[in-house]
């Protein structure tokens, strides 16, 4: 009956789909994770031509999991057939640092993969088509997808800081032993880097200051803000492998919040394309917080910013200007 009308599939891209995060993401994507348990999906993986045979592996494994929101699975190498229709695209396909790399070479590389695929997306994406970034430099590879594909709106594309929120939110929670969902409103301002700047300023635990209930400014000013700094550092050193599972989970988190809506007087983290707010400059994809509402993010306005977090919101600011000079040179 009408009750039971069900809801036309959204179609999802992800690239890089044979890494590791794309391991842990497709399962969360088709389990409900991202767009809620009600919404059915279709999933297109897409990654290069050495990484097919293992993709194909990925797809047979989606397949086993009989999964009742899974309606459908594109595994490719052809970026255009990947791209077709697609309505969220999640970007975790890049070129890794390697050992002896420059950073220019590294950058040179992203540039070409993203630009590249800009133009894919632009083709032959759905018009409304949201974009998130994950893949490192996170917020330099979506300024280039911005570039590239000019005719989706600024503001569908953006870039992972979620996982550095959601790793604030933790470290909080553990020092002061509440419950993850009683921390709130801590903000990650800037780039995907160890120079990112999180800031407890306006956050709450059992909503009273966090300052207040740490009681310990020390801690906060120094090695609160290095830990999560640091964290994925930290992840590699004991892992050998970056972080995935609390990458995809908090992929997950940012477009679900993006989609369906922040809650009522909470905020969170996103990179997206600055418009001078906090006397950021226009023209980066830098990290703030943003509240969600009908499909659309907004910069929470009006928080007062003291000369502690101007320097350190100053100097993130300034390394996404020097990638952005670097992404440039690596044009021509
Ligand atoms: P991974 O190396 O396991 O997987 C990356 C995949 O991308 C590989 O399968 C590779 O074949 C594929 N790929 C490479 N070039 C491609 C292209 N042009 N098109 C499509 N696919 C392509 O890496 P991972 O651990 O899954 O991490 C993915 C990215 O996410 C890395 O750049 C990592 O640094 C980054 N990362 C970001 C965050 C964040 O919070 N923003 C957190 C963790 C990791
Ligand atoms: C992370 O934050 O865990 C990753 O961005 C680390 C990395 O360098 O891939």
């Amino acid at each position: 009956g009408l009750l039971h009308q069900e809801k036309e599939p959204v179609t999802v891209l992800v690239t890089g789909a044979a890494g590791q995060i794309g391991y842990a993401l497709v399962a969360m994507i088709a389990r409900g994770a991202m767009l809620g348990p009600n919404q059915p999906v279709i999933l297109h993986m897409l990654d290069i031509e050495p990484a097919a045979e293992a993709l194909k592996g990925v797809k047979m494994e989606l397949m086993d999991a009989a999964l009742p929101l899974l309606r459908g699975i594109v595994a490719s190498t052809d970026v255009a057939e990947a791209c077709k229709g697609v309505n969220i695209a999640v970007m975790l396909g890049g070129f890794p640092r390697k050992e002896g790399m420059e950073r220019k070479d590294v950058m040179s590389k992203n540039v070409s993969i993203y630009k590249a695929q800009a133009s894919a997306l632009e083709k032959h994406a759905a018009a409304d088509c949201k974009v998130l970034v994950v893949a490192n430099p996170a917020n330099t590879n979506a300024l280039i997808l911005k570039e590239f594909a000019p005719s989706i709106p600024d503001k569908n594309i953006t870039c992972l800081t979620r996982l550095d929120h959601n790793r604030a939110l933790a470290q909080i929670s553990e020092r002061t032993k509440v419950h993850i969902t009683d921390v709130k409103n801590v903000i990650i301002w800037g780039n995907h880097s160890s120079t990112q700047y999180p800031d407890v300023n306006h956050a709450t635990v059992q909503e009273k200051p966090v300052r207040e209930v740490v009681g310990d400014d020390e801690w906060l000013n120094n090695d609160f803000i290095a830990t999560v700094q640091q964290r994925g550092a930290a992840i590699i050193k004991a892992r050998k492998l970056s972080s995935a599972l609390s990458a995809a989970s908090s992929a997950c988190d940012h477009i679900r919040d993006w989609v369906l809506g922040t809650p009522k007087g909470s905020w969170v983290s996103m990179g997206v394309y600055s418009d001078g707010s906090y006397d950021i400059q226009p023209g980066l994809i830098y990290s703030f917080p943003v509240t969600c509402e009908k499909g659309e993010w907004s910069i929470v306005q009006g928080l007062e910013i003291d000369a502690f977090s101007r320097e350190k919101m100053d100097k993130t600011a300034q390394e996404l200007i020097e990638e952005k000079e670097l992404a440039k040179s690596c044009l021509n």
